[in-house]
């Protein structure tokens, strides 16, 4: 029987401590949080599961992952059709012939891909420069200014030029009339909320939580104590900042609350104009088709990060990946403490790749010690 701490009770910890805690291993949670879940964390508020950390929609196309995770609850049937509001217009997200309708007045595919090809034609016989030059290149000129650039400068807090053409490899365009977001086979929103699946992750005889305790203001004693520590906190934060601060995005939520029972009609709507401050209003009973009375809405505004705030995305440019990787070499040379999720790999995840990564982890370390 081997001992683990696990450092934040997010998606990639529990996952990881349920399959070692019933692998036989007795695992420890640490929690600096008053709660456990991560950023998946729901909270049931008048009726309503509201996503505190911002919406979040399960999808995958992976069976393995799928199946693992609709043990801990059942999905119901939400398909992503989020809206973006523009200079007084409503646009259908992702980009496809309902937007496209909106924009030109076209019905018929080819007709769309026509504009397109015609307005994107002169960005692309060059390798794109800044993240501009790769969206033109991409959609054209109509596209990026009316649903693009605003709403990417706010997210970023900074000029389209001056951001990297990675950001946006590549963007869904669709010739039908589809606003499901995702390309993928499975998707839903847990009945009942996210914070239960954790709960049921967790709750097992060989795992114990302990809430509101940060690791590292007890590092050498934790590390003295456990054979393994898998670690889902900040990289750099862990190493005390060694080789310099890695740079993240975050974001400030404010709830509200309305007597009655339909403020926007759909779960997601983006803002695109900068004159509004933030990016997104998200209403929390739609996630659910909730027929409450009463219903909730979240505003979410990006925002600087400071050290001590929230870091919700990492800012992945050349620097920052410089910076992680030295972290990664330094972590490859202590087998004792392994790094995962998010913020322990400077990395987006979706939740559906938090878990495969997890299991993946779980399941090395299973039969590594079969071996
Ligand atoms: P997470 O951050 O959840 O957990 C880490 C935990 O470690 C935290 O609870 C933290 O408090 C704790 N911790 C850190 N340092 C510690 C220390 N020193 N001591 C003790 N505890 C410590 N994905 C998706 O599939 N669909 C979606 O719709 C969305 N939507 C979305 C919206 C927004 C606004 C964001 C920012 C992200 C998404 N995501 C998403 C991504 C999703 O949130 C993400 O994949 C998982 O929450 C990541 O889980 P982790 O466990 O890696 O991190």
């Amino acid at each position: 029987m081997t001992s683990y701490l696990v450092v934040g009770s997010g998606l990639f910890g529990s996952v990881f401590a349920e399959q070692m805690a019933n692998n036989g291993d007795k695992v420890t949670v640490l929690e600096k949080r008053d709660h456990i879940a991560g950023n998946i964390y729901t909270k049931e508020v008048s009726n309503i599961q509201v996503h505190k950390y911002g919406a979040h929609i399960f999808h995958t196309s992976n069976k393995k992952v799928w199946d693992y995770i609709n043990q801990f609850a059942d999905f119901n049937r939400f398909t992503n059709t989020p809206m973006a509001f523009s200079k007084s217009e409503l646009y259908n997200l992702p980009f496809n012939m309902n937007t496209f309708y909106t924009l030109w007045g076209v019905k018929d595919p080819w007709k769309a891909k026509e504009k397109i090809a015609e307005q994107s034609k002169r960005y692309r016989s060059r390798e794109p420069r800044n993240l501009e030059e790769q969206a033109l290149s991409l959609v054209g000129r109509d596209i990026y200014e009316i649903l693009i650039k605003e709403y990417t400068e706010k997210q970023w807090g900074r000029p389209c030029e001056k951001l990297p053409a990675f950001i946006i490899r590549r963007l869904p365009v669709r010739f039908t009339f589809d606003n499901n977001y995702f390309d993928d086979l499975y998707q839903g929103i847990p009945v009942g909320g996210y914070t239960q699946i954790i709960e049921r992750m967790l709750d097992h005889p060989n795992i114990e939580i302990k809430l509101m305790t940060d690791f590292l203001a007890n590092k050498a004693e934790w590390l003295s104590k456990y054979e393994k520590v898998i670690y889902t906190g900040m990289i750099d934060e862990f190493y005390d900042y060694c080789f310099g601060e890695l740079e993240y995005r975050s974001l400030a939520f404010e709830h509200e609350h309305f007597a009655h029972s339909n403020y926007q009609g759909n779960a997601v709507i983006n803002y695109i104009d900068k004159t509004i401050p933030y990016t997104r209003i998200i209403e929390h009973k739609h996630f659910e088709f909730g027929d409450q009375k009463n219903t909730i809405i979240t505003k979410e505004y990006p925002q600087k990060w400071y050290k001590g705030e929230e870091p919700f995305y990492p800012i992945n440019n050349e620097e920052n990946q410089h910076i992680y990787h030295k972290y990664e070499k330094l972590s490859q040379e202590n087998s004792q403490v392994l790094f995962g999720g998010r913020l322990g790999r400077y990395r987006y995840y979706d939740m559906h790749q938090v878990i495969d990564e997890a299991l993946n982890l779980a399941d090395k370390l299973i039969v590594h010690k079969v071996k």
